[in-house]
């Protein structure tokens, strides 16, 4: 049984926290490392499970990865790397399926557990498969793996049903080493994309339309292992922004990007924060009464998935009512139902949420479903009334560093305890 966070609520943040190193990008850059015919050190990577099991799949593919420091890894991809992905890694983070292209690219076969569906919605890959076929690979499905062989890779033109981020991603690294031009339309324009495509071509690759959703890639034959620092996590950003504005507090965020949060910050304005930008630096100053706002997901630089949640936790204690529509999964208001139990009034019809906004929420046990929808449940839990319990917490672990730890440096009184523990230094409220 796993551990637990126990939050009393209650305390308004204060003070100033890091940013680390964004996760979503980070394991594509260890994958991309695959390519590369010597070692590469990527620095700034965020030390979260999901990087230790990224690092277990390169490690199983014949790689060697070993940690600098606690924020630097290095990966060798050696000279004769086995073209399989194990079920057990694959069906821990889904994310795997990201050494599917450079596998296709340095050996010519891959042979990939199905990655399966997750807590958030069924996850397909079917832009990933035509995309790569279009490059000139073979698909054979069964048994629950995904059998990709290439005699070689041909540069083609690809144009994307939906600006998938792993399907670009994927296309992105297989098309480096292809033979002549790649384009790649209606691309994913997440900042983690371009982050990848600065990184391959410091390695060497000729990668053109960066930032645009129009990616050409012309092929080239060796790509060289290079120092590498990752961007910093803009989800980690919205997060703790959003910390801020639930408890009414004064936060100042170090080591951000802030442009890779346009959407996020006005809608903080929005909503009644008063955000400052400096630099790599995002003062926010949260504001006693939320407004009630109303908010859709979509592909950047649209509204960003992995912060709904969080924005659904801080809109719950508006003054009014408010109206999130997710249109990038099928099924993630997982944890609005956990949230409910916190004393939120919410009621969800397909995509829509209706935010139904309450003077206060109450402490209560809960449960993570997933990583966002955790991280929502303890924030909920900061601004609650009363001490929250949060189970299920390894599903927060694997996006987020030392999460407690950050949030007790800005005042926060969190602790983790294992699961059957009982807080030592909090009443809890009978
Ligand atoms: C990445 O997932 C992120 N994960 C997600 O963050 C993020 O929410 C998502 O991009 C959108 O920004 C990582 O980078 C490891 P997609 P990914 O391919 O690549 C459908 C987090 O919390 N689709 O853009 O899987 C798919 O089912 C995680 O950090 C197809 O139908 O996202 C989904 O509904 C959660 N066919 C939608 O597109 C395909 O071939 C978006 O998927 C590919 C995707």
């Amino acid at each position: 049984m796993g551990s637990k966070f126990v939050i009393r609520g209650g305390k308004k943040l204060s003070g100033k926290v890091r940013i680390c190193g964004a996760k979503n990008s980070a394991l594509k850059l260890m994958a991309a490392a695959l390519l590369a015919d010597g070692p590469t050190i990527l620095t700034n990577v965020p030390l979260i499970t999901d990087v230790m099991t990224m690092a277990a799949v390169i490690e199983r593919l014949g790689a060697s990865v070993s940690y600098e420091t606690p924020d630097t890894v290095k990966i060798n991809p050696g000279y004769s790397l086995y073209a399989e992905a194990p079920y057990e890694l694959v069906s821990q983070m889904r994310a795997s399926i990201i050494v599917l292209g450079p596998l296709l690219a340095r050996l010519g076969r891959a042979r990939v557990a199905m990655p399966g569906g997750c807590n958030i919605g069924s996850r397909k890959i079917d832009m990933h498969i035509r995309g790569l076929e279009l490059l000139g690979a073979r698909f054979e499905v069964g048994h629950g793996f995904i059998d990709a062989t290439a005699e070689k890779l041909v540069g083609n033109k690809i144009t994307l049903d939906f600006p998938s981020v792993g399907a670009t991603e994927n296309l992105l690294m297989a098309a480096t080493c292809a033979e002549g031009t790649t384009i790649i339309s209606n691309a994913a324009r997440e900042p983690e994309i371009a982050d990848l495509a600065t990184f391959l071509n410091q390695m060497g690759a000729q990668i053109e339309g960066i930032g645009s959703s129009t990616l050409q890639v012309t092929g080239v034959k060796r790509l060289k292992g290079v120092e590498y620092k990752v961007i910093p996590d803009r989800i980690e950003t919205g997060t703790f922004l959003v910390a801020g504005a639930i408890t009414n507090g004064d936060v100042l965020l170090e080591d951000v990007v802030p442009e890779h949060l346009e959407l996020v910050i006005s809608k903080l304005i929005d909503i009644g924060a008063d955000i400052k930008v400096d630099g790599n630096k995002i003062r926010l100053k949260g504001c006693r009464k939320i407004k009630p706002v109303d908010l859709a997901t979509l592909p950047y630089p649209g509204f960003p998935t992995d912060l709904q949640t969080l924005f659904m936790a801080l809109l719950s204690m508006a003054d009014g009512t408010s109206i999130i529509t997710e249109n990038i999964f099928e099924n993630r208001f997982m944890f609005v139902n956990e949230l409910n139990r916190m004393g939120s009034d919410i009621r969800t019809e397909g995509r829509h949420a209706v935010i139904q906004g309450v003077p206060k929420l109450t402490g209560a046990p809960v449960k993570a479903p997933d990583l966002r929808g955790g991280a929502a449940l303890v924030v909920a839990g900061l601004a609650a009334e009363g001490v929250t319990e949060v189970l299920d917490i390894y599903h927060i672990d694997r996006g987020y560093q030392n999460l407690e730890h950050k949030l007790q440096m800005l005042g926060a009184d969190i602790e983790r305890l294992g699961a059957e523990e009982r807080s030592s230094n909090l009443r809890v409220i009978k």
